[in-house]
């Protein structure tokens, strides 16, 4: 007896779903995916993650086998139920190739999750994708569960007094009323993309505001605001009200008088142990010649009287 595909029968769907999984993403044949998903299919993967369409899915799954090109999925689990269809998958594989960015680590990683979809007309119009992606993080070394430092504090303190830094005042509108702090963990992370980093202690009063906002502003203070600093350095109270300062075009405060600014659109908030990283992109920036006033060891220099060494 010859068995005819009937696209509504729940076991037909099952075993279909489960040989283009295995065909896509085992063997790599993506095209078997066309038996599966409707030309007009959308896989979502959460807030903030690009819908993706059937062409632009079926790249993916070329990136994650050229990164990973042992790999292997397990349906641990496939539920169909009239035109709906959920999934339980494992996902498991050696790094060989770059991802995300990460060069080859050669690690075992292995990510689960699921997918739920909806059927129209006998193939998968839409799927909602959900994962572990902490998992896959850690798999990958991006973000590692650290122990704790054996090194004493006091040393690693004296070690940081060796770095001479800027002071800068990272501050945020929240809500209307104009927060910040004194920060010198102020860092570039690339000119282009321009994108910089702050890194602010989880105890700041300007904290909770600084995950509520979606710009922060940041003024890298001249020779002649030790004030400024002193103020910002302060905690709570109305740091503002002293201080001569003007909203940014995105809404930020920035400190008058100070050497350069800029205004950053919040990416990332990461965390590690005391503090929040804070990532962005620069969306607006200016400078002048004004001297930058310097922070080493514990003390406030002026950077014009010191000697430039020849180079
Ligand atoms: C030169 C200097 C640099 C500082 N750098 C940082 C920093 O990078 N991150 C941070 O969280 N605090 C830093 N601080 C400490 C904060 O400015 C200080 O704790 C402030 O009182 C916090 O204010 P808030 O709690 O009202 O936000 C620095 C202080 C000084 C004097």
């Amino acid at each position: 007896m010859t068995h005819t595909l009937d696209r509504t029968a729940p076991a037909d769907r099952t075993a279909l779903i489960r040989s283009a999984w295995r065909s896509a993403w085992d063997l790599g044949d993506v095209g078997a995916l066309d038996e599966l998903l409707s030309p007009a299919y959308v896989r979502r993967r959460g807030p903030g993650a690009r819908v993706q369409d059937r062409d632009q899915f079926k790249e993916s799954i070329r990136a994650v086998r050229e990164a990973f090109p042992d790999l292997r999925t397990e349906i641990e689990d496939v539920v169909v139920d009239g035109d709906r269809y959920a999934i339980r998958w494992r996902s498991t594989g050696r790094h060989t190739g770059t991802f995300l960015g990460v060069p080859p680590t050669d690690r075992s990683v292995e990510v689960s999750g699921a997918t739920f979809a909806r059927f129209e007309d006998g193939a998968v119009a839409e799927e909602w994708v959900t994962f572990d992606s902490r998992q896959l993080l850690e798999a990958l070394g991006i973000v590692t569960t650290l122990q704790r430092a054996a090194v004493d504090p006091d040393l690693v303190r004296g070690v940081h007094r060796k770095f001479i830094t800027g002071v800068t005042v990272v501050t945020t509108d929240d809500a209307g009323t104009p927060k910040g702090l004194a920060v010198n963990a102020f860092s570039s992370i690339s000119l282009d993309p321009p994108t910089v980093l702050v890194c602010v202690q989880h105890s700041s009063s300007t904290h909770p505001a600084l995950h509520r906002a979606s710009h922060l502003g940041i003024s890298i203070l001249a020779a002649d605001q030790l004030d400024v600093a002193k103020t910002f350095a302060t905690k709570g109270g109305d740091k503002f009200a002293a201080i001569s300062w003007t909203p940014g075009g995105f809404g930020a405060p920035l400190i008058d008088g100070a050497c350069a600014q800029l205004e950053v659109e919040i990416g990332e908030r990461l965390e590690a142990g005391t503090h929040t990283v804070f990532t962005g992109r620069v969306v607006s920036a200016r400078h002048d010649d004004l001297a930058p006033l310097v922070y080493s060891g514990g003390g406030f220099f002026d950077i014009s009287r010191t000697a430039p060494l020849p180079w």
